[in-house]
């Protein structure tokens, strides 16, 4: 189990928001806590709830801060750092808490440096000194997860600012033009020329081929999970501004395509929670499922928007493949409750199903209907053969393979066991 988790911006988390029709600013403070809970306290207990799992690795997707401001990143920081369990955090279980830089964590003071990764700096510094394991700023962070299994999964925390906060200058000719017009001061501290402050999405080449390197040296048993702050695929609003969408997004979107493997793309930024997934004609084997998450809490400017997080699910054929991944959004919605949705995505061409079965699954399989059958009724039929002694845990697990690799269809999948139908597709 995976947790991921969008943009934080604590200076602006409103932690006063409760389910009330508040008419009333002198209301005694002492009478609060008969209120029902702030949506943040009800975000954060669902959110506990499944850190105390255990996961195999949280994944912070940056934005932890506002403007660049080191010490809201750093209050920020203490906040998860109190909230998270301490076995998460123990290197002795590998990189299970992975957190990427935000084009918010990026104070603009420290850009147009020779150097494009030391703007990101004080960031690592204080992930350093608040016992996380590293930023990505200057490499690819994260590997392979949890360290005592045969089933791992490759968590690989990409650093998608570089261009943040770094400055384009105005043409010379221009600059002679309107710099007398200008109040002075503006864009032009010492000796600066004249620039725009850009907001440039970037991966650097460099860190983007060590994560294809790790992920060409890792098993087809281990699944990629790539963490960035920037969406890989253009937002769903039109936005007008330069540069605002990940400049080498297709570079990154064709190299992970070559790959001929599935892998998971996570990241926030855009405060909303679109899943894509991106293939290619050329290479069938290739399955690019892209997940955001939305802001972790309400903001007082984003009150109406979504929030919440998300827990995202691997699920392993019989021969210890990855076939599927199921998303649950966990999400607050409004009078102070959670609601959570699953979303299911196969992972497998559906051309190689069969090829993936193993061959208890495919005995089953001969013995689903077209039509919709309890799983009670086909366990009848598949005792003796395949299995003599096979419970109804054991037909649930085979038909769950089946249905992954798209061979069969489950209904009433929440039912209890005995009440779920199965059919063949
Ligand atoms: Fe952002």
């Amino acid at each position: 189990m995976l947790v991921q988790i969008g943009d934080i911006h604590f200076p602006e988390l409103d932690r006063e928001m409760r389910p009330v029709n508040d008419k009333d600013p002198q209301f005694p403070k002492i009478l609060s806590h008969e209120l029902p809970r702030t949506s943040l306290e009800v975000i954060l207990t669902h959110l506990l709830t499944h850190l105390n799992q255990a996961p195999t690795a949280v994944l912070l997707a940056g934005d932890l801060t506002s403007n660049g401001d080191l010490q809201s990143y750093k209050a920020c920081l203490q906040f998860l750092r109190d909230r998270t369990p301490s076995n998460l955090l123990e290197l002795s279980h590998g990189q299970r808490v992975l957190i990427v830089p935000g084009n918010h964590d990026v104070n603009h003071a420290l850009c147009g440096k020779e150097n494009v990764t030391d703007k990101f700096q004080p960031l690592r510094a204080a992930v350093e000194e608040f016992g996380f394991p590293a930023l990505a700023g200057s490499g690819v962070t994260g590997g392979r997860v949890p360290n005592d299994s045969e089933i791992q999964l490759l968590t690989l925390g990409l650093n998608s600012c570089l261009g943040c906060g770094e400055r384009r200058q105005y043409r010379s000719e221009v600059e002679g033009i309107v710099s007398p017009h200008l109040p002075p001061g503006s864009f032009l501290s010492g000796n600066l020329p004249l620039h725009d402050e850009l907001d440039l999405p970037l991966v650097s080449e460099a860190h983007f081929s060590q994560a294809i390197d790790q992920i060409k040296q890792s098993p087809a048993s281990c699944l990629p999970i790539i963490l960035a702050h920037h969406n890989l695929l253009p937002q769903k609003v039109p936005r007008l501004a330069i540069y605002s969408e990940l400049l080498n997004a297709g570079w990154i979107r064709q190299g992970l395509l070559e790959l001929k493997r599935p892998v998971l793309y996570l990241h926030g930024h855009i405060h909303d929670d679109p899943i894509d997934i991106v293939e290619s004609a050329h290479s069938p084997r290739a399955r690019i499922v892209s997940i955001a998450a939305p802001p972790l809490a309400p903001t007082r400017e984003g009150r109406e928007a979504k929030s919440g997080f998300n827990v995202i699910r691997v699920f392993y054929s019989r021969h210890s493949l990855p076939i599927g991944c199921e998303v649950e959004l966990v999400r607050f919605v409004k009078w102070g409750r959670m609601a959570a949705e699953k979303r299911r995505i196969p992972l497998l061409p559906r051309e190689d199903s069969y090829a993936h079965a193993d061959e208890a699954s495919r005995s089953v399989l001969e013995k689903v209907p077209m039509r919709p059958e309890f799983l009670t009724d086909l366990l009848e039929r598949c005792q003796g053969h395949p299995d003599p002694h096979m419970t109804p845990e054991t037909l649930a697990e085979l038909v769950e393979q089946l249905e992954w690799l798209g061979l069969v269809k489950l209904e009433d999948r929440e039912a209890p066991l005995v009440n779920r139908q199965v059919r063949r597709v």
